[in-house]
């Protein structure tokens, strides 16, 4: 068994319906998790909400109800998320839980009692989205940054923790731990906020004002500043001081939250624990934004997605994987609907699904669907015959992987098993089973072969289980190997020769169907269709006869095409470079039926004499020939790969 591993997210405000932002985290968690167990190792789960302070009674009261009535239903609606999402919580913490409450009420008490908290009057400009006090230095144009909204001006005698106090340590301790706070520019950002002198934190709010909140065990007009009730959560959930949980996973915590809340996890936090006498945290994983057509998105602003909506439409391993692979984590995203369409046409149908359908429909055509029996003599001569080795490529694959994952860099562990695919992809056009399965002398190679390449799927499929669970499951099946077993251990991943040949396997299936345009159209509105080409149920007439020499005039080209890129205002074209020896751009009215990204590395036809042309002020050099019927064009592309500039003729 590995070390224990504690993963948290940040409990959500409930002030809101949960959107994108909060399920990226929680999947993150989630993928974090079930990685773990691959090792394996005891995991805890922690996610929740956060239910006091003003931003949640000013949204109860807009409702109409109690806040009571409202964190209650809240709460419900992020509870039931997760599930959906196949998110496996081992606990879902709610801030108004009585245990919760008076753990809270208790380290107050712990803290007042050592003299790191004093009674002060204060007047300063109070952000109520936020719940916070602004430095002038803070503000942008006077406003929030983050609400965009001038804070309004607040006096009152409040409770203060001592932070400064603490400011000297904190910086030691992040110099002494580089892997306290990752990645690194987020490390940089708290250290350089720390080079300025910390202000110590009002941590009260008078019950004149707001009385949703945990009361001060030491002045009961006064609540709990939401931040130090919220932040505590993390060792509530344990049964800090005494629990069982507290002592097991304390000490093996990663945090996982977004950019937006570094300040209080990075700052905060470890202080208001090294102010209690626990021991401070391990890590504080902190991830970037994701954004909508480049604007920021959040619950203040109104341009939320509902990742529900998409799931139901493309599948939620689809949804969770182009989630995983498309963030960088630790920096910003976007995200499109197209590039989810694109990734799952790209890597899914693509890379992934094809590969699966390909070895499995193999394995039944050639082999009446039964794990081969391979034997030695069959494999010494294989590797004389230079397809490379998928064992070894297999053992460097799950090495890069384990590091990634542990490292919270879910983009590069996907990567690397994608690269894994497509050297598969590849050991399949070289070793061409479907020639060794002409002849009967081959078959000892054709079994050897084809069970590389069902271990190689079994690699995949355990690789793929943190993000991708029910498809891993799905492949597992049609391997033969038993839904009970845990496939998906690390251990038995490395374990080449896991199949067990005589294994008659199930009819093998689709994985992922791509993504048809027209579906994709139909969802997201506005997108015009491409091209028109007359209707293919009337025949069309010929053309009048020409010559030999007047089609000799035509210079047809092979090209391949290299980068795609839709031309803006244009909604039916999309530019592409392609190589014909030199490089050249075209401009086709193709986007209607084509996502850029399946275009690259496909070898096209060109019309390499065709005078150049202007469309939408882009400069066409040639013409892609394609088939069009109706609103559907094909391009045209040839049988095998050929040089390219090569000459059509
Ligand atoms: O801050 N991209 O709750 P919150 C990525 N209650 N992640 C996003 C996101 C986006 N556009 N928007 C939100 C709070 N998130 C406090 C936390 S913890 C002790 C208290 C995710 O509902 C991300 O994890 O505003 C971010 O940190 C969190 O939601 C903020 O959730
Ligand atoms: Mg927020």
């Amino acid at each position: 068994m590995s070390d224990p591993f504690y993963v948290t997210t940040p409990i959500y405000y409930v002030n809101a319906r949960p959107h994108l932002g909060h399920a990226y985290t929680t999947i993150t968690a989630d993928v974090a998790c079930r990685f773990h167990t691959m090792k394996p190792a005891e995991t805890y789960f922690l996610t929740g909400t956060d239910e006091h302070g003003d931003k949640i009674e000013r949204a109860a009261r807009q409702e109409d109800m109690t806040p009571r009535e409202y964190v209650d239903r809240i709460s419900g609606i992020f509870k039931a998320l997760w599930p959906e999402l196949n998110i496996r919580y081992n606990q879902f913490i709610r801030t108004t839980d009585p245990g919760h409450k008076a753990l809270v009420q208790r380290i107050l008490q712990q803290i007042y009692d050592a003299g790191d908290i004093y009674f002060s009057e204060y007047e300063g400009k109070y952000c109520f989205g936020c719940e916070r006090f602004y430095t002038d230095r803070e503000l942008v144009d006077s406003k929030c940054p983050d609400h965009e909204t001038v804070p309004e001006i607040i006096r009152e005698a409040n409770y203060f923790f001592k932070m400064s106090r603490y400011q000297d340590w904190l910086v030691e301790h992040i110099h002494r731990h580089p892997d306290f706070i990752r990645p690194e520019r987020y490390r940089n950002e708290v250290l350089s906020f720390l080079k300025d002198p910390l202000d110590d934190l009002c941590i009260s709010r008078p019950k004149t004002r707001l009385d949703w909140g945990i009361t001060l065990p030491f002045d009961e007009k006064y609540v709990t500043y939401v931040w130090f009730d919220a932040l505590l959560n993390y060792v509530s959930a344990l049964d800090y001081p005494n629990g069982e949980k507290f002592r097991k996973f304390w000490p093996h915590v990663q945090h996982i939250v977004a950019k937006d809340i570094l300040k209080p996890h990075g700052i905060y936090w470890p202080i208001m624990l090294k102010a209690a006498g626990i021991p401070v945290y391990t890590h504080l994983n902190v991830h970037g934004y994701w954004n909508i057509e480049e604007s920021k998105m959040s619950k203040s602003l109104g341009n939320v997605v509902e990742p529900l909506s998409l799931k139901n439409v493309y599948g939620l391993d689809a949804f969770r994987y182009f989630l995983m692979r498309e963030m960088v984590f630790g920096l910003d995203s976007s995200f499109s609907e197209a590039a989810l369409v694109q990734r799952i046409n790209s890597d899914l149908a693509n890379d992934l699904g094809n590969l699966f359908s390909r070895v499995t429909a193999m394995t039944h055509k050639y082999l009446g669907g039964i794990v081969p029996e391979v034997s030695e003599a069959a494999e010494e001569r294989l590797s004389g015959l230079k397809f490379g080795d998928l064992e070894s490529n297999a053992a460097a694959v799950i090495d890069q992987y384990e590091t990634a994952m542990e490292n919270f860099a879910f983009h590069k562990a996907l990567i690397s098993i994608w690269e894994f695919i497509n050297q598969m992809n590849k050991y399949i056009d070289v070793a061409a089973p479907w020639e060794l399965a002409k002849k009967k002398s081959c078959r000892p190679e054709l079994d050897a072969v084809m069970y590389q390449l069902l271990e190689g799927l079994r690699i995949v499929s355990g690789l793929i289980y943190p993000v991708m669970p029910d498809t891993a499951r799905k492949m597992q099946e049609h391997l033969g190997l038993s839904p009970d077993e845990p496939f998906y251990l690390l251990a038995i991943l490395r374990a080449w020769k896991t199949l067990q040949p005589g294994v008659k396997l199930p009819k093998s299936t689709r994985l992922f169907p791509r993504v048809e345009i027209d579906t994709f159209k139909a969802q997201s509105s506005g997108d015009a269709p491409s091209l028109s080409g007359p209707d293919i149920s009337e025949p069309v007439a010929l053309k009048p006869a020409i010559d030999i020499e007047t089609f000799a005039k035509i210079d047809l080209r092979v090209a391949t095409v290299v980068k795609v890129e839709p031309v803006p205002k244009a909604k039916k074209l999309l530019k592409l470079e392609v190589d014909m020896g030199d490089t050249r751009t075209i401009v086709s009215g193709i986007s209607g039926s084509y996502v850029p990204d399946e275009l690259i590395g496909k070898q096209v036809i060109i019309v390499a004499n065709l005078k150049p042309a202007k469309l939408m002020g882009v400069l066409s050099q040639g013409m892609l020939l394609a088939a069009v019927e109706g609103k559907t064009v094909t391009v045209a592309t040839l049988d095998k790969r050929v040089k390219p500039g090569t000459m059509l003729s």
